[in-house]
């Protein structure tokens, strides 16, 4: 079986929710957010060790939640923005398969964690494989005034999410081609699409979604109750 390392992005400030501190820190159905997904990651068969980037200065707090959640790892700060926190988090990294994920997907699976890094281990001629569900609402591209300059067809549209695995180097090296994007860069597979990189989509649940706003964390909190 294939070993990734995981590299938890769990540096931002989590404004648009608003919770007055850090999202990884904020209360979901009785857990830190963060530690939603260090538990998924902790039961994946395929996961070696876990790197968790993280708000400078709130070092202690992160090891205490890894703790009380009985999982080991290891801590470094995050960057300002969400690819940096995720370029410091590769430099421990000593696996050839990595798996990056947001804190803010406190619903991913370990099953969800163990297929997209099999998917990748299976062909080496891939360089990423990520999780996206696809897009229920018709997709439109508009200019900057909102005016509509296309339809893409909506069968052929995903709704990316993490877990993406990629291989270290690839990652490494595509993180390091493209300084110039960093901060606008919405997930790390862009990063190795630009590098000429063959990315795969595994199809993944919708509820796997990103914790954004107050109205995500209700509707997490409902489906972690479910559980
Ligand atoms: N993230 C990170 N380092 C940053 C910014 C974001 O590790 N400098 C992480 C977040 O912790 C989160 C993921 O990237 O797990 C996705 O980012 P987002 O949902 O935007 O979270 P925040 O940046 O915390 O939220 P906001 O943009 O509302 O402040
Ligand atoms: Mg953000």
């Amino acid at each position: 079986m294939a070993s990734a390392t995981a590299v938890i992005a769990a540096a931002g400030s989590g404004e648009r929710l608003g919770g007055g501190g850090p999202k990884a820190f904020v209360n979901v159905h009785g857990r830190p957010l963060l530690a939603w997904s260090l538990a998924a990651f902790d039961a994946a068969m395929t996961i070696d060790g876990v790197v968790v980037a993280v708000p400078p200065g709130s070092e202690r707090r992160v090891a205490e939640v890894a703790e009380e959640a009985g999982v080991e790892v290891e801590i470094v700060p995050g960057g300002e923005h969400r690819s940096q926190s995720v370029a410091n988090g590769l430099v421990p990294v000593d696996t050839d398969l990595v798996v990056v994920h947001d804190a803010a997907r406190p619903l991913v699976t370990a099953e969800l964690i163990e297929q997209v890094v099999a998917r990748l281990d299976h062909d080496p001629d891939i360089s990423g494989v990520i999780a996206a569900a696809p897009v229920t609402d018709t997709i439109k591209e508009a200019s900057v005034s909102r005016r509509v300059l296309r339809t893409p067809e909506r069968s052929r549209m995903w709704a990316v999410q993490t877990p993406q695995a990629f291989r270290t180097a690839g990652l490494r090296a595509a993180i390091a081609e493209h300084p110039d994007v960093l901060g606008t860069v919405t997930d790390d597979a862009m990063l190795v699409e630009r590098s000429g990189g063959e990315v795969l989509i595994h199809q993944a649940p919708p509820d796997n979604f990103k914790v954004t706003t107050p109205r995500d964390l209700k509707i997490a909190e409902m489906l972690l109750a479910e559980r």
